[in-house]
């Protein structure tokens, strides 16, 4: 059964126009002039959600990209210039084939059928992660809808497949004795920006808001370098469950926040004045 299949269509309809005031009063509440200029969210709790239905767990993944598309969407309109999404960790490559299958599936499918709304909302794709491990077919098509919206200016659209922090720090560093051994780089030049550039993010800046859905408060070995000062949202939502209010309600509680870096506040008061 689909979400909403057995509820009378005009109770549903009300519903929905319940649901869709409430959204538009919480996004009153924003102040656009002080957005988060990149949101991170850690899409969890596909299969508790479709185990709570009595369904498999791929049901709940293939729910998930209503979230995903609504997610997209709510940020782009708000004039948030990047939304990076955790699609994949490294680590779930240790779940069962069946799922990686499906998993690997949905994505092909959701990255060849939401190409045209992306141009359409003028979002540009971009990936981080291992891509290089990703299944051929998926891997092709995921660079052809990068291509394809890469002339996008409106959001940024980054999936993270395949993804880990320790992962992408180990390859940075990799990279950085390889380019001190071949004497392009001084050891003496490497700071953080320099090492940021080693990183597969660095095009990208660092995440202000890092939300993680389904009432788990851990990272899961997501940008661990990035978030160094992100603030962190947990909500209970399951993720297939995440709509646009669920976004404003986030955004919302980070500009209640006063963000610090170290300083106190009386120092933040005067630079704000
Ligand atoms: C998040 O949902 C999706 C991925 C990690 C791919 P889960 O599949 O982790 O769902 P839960 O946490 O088991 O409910
Ligand atoms: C984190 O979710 C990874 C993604 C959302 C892609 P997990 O469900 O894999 O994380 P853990 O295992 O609960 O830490
Ligand atoms: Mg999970």
């Amino acid at each position: 059964m689909e979400p909403g299949e057995n509820i009378d269509p005009e109770i549903f309809g009300t519903f929905e126009a319940q649901l869709m005031e409430k959204s538009m009063n919480l996004k009153d509440k924003i102040d656009l002039l002080h957005l988060p200029n990149h949101v991170a969210i850690i899409m969890d709790g596909n299969g508790r959600w479709a185990k709570m239905r009595k369904r498999p767990r791929t049901f709940g993944h293939r729910n998930g990209v209503k979230s995903v598309r609504e997610t997209s969407e709510a940020a782009a309109e708000l004039g948030i210039p990047y939304l990076t999404l955790y699609a994949f960790s490294t680590e779930n490559w240790s779940r069962p084939k069946y799922e990686i299958d499906a998993l690997m599936h949905l994505l092909l499918q959701t990255i060849n059928q939401e190409t045209a709304t992306l141009n359409k909302n003028n979002i540009k794709l971009n990936a981080i992660g291992n891509l290089d491990s990703l299944p051929q077919n998926i891997f092709k098509s995921l660079m052809k809808a990068i291509e394809d919206t890469s002339d996008n200016d409106r959001m940024t659209l980054t999936l993270a497949l395949s993804y880990s922090s320790r992962w992408e720090i180990t390859e940075a560093v990799k990279k950085i004795v390889a380019d001190v051994k071949q004497q392009n780089v001084d050891p003496s030049h490497i700071d953080q920006s320099f090492v940021s550039n080693y990183f597969t993010t660095s095009n990208i800046p660092d995440p202000e808001l890092l939300i993680r859905t389904s009432g788990e408060q851990r990272i899961s070995n997501f940008l661990l370098w990035q978030i160094a000062y992100a603030e962190l949202y947990f909500t209970d939502v399951l993720w297939p469950d995440f709509r646009k209010n669920n976004l404003y309600e986030a955004i919302i509680d980070f500009q209640s926040r006063e963000r610090r870096f170290g300083k106190i506040s009386e120092q933040i008061k005067v630079e704000n004045s």
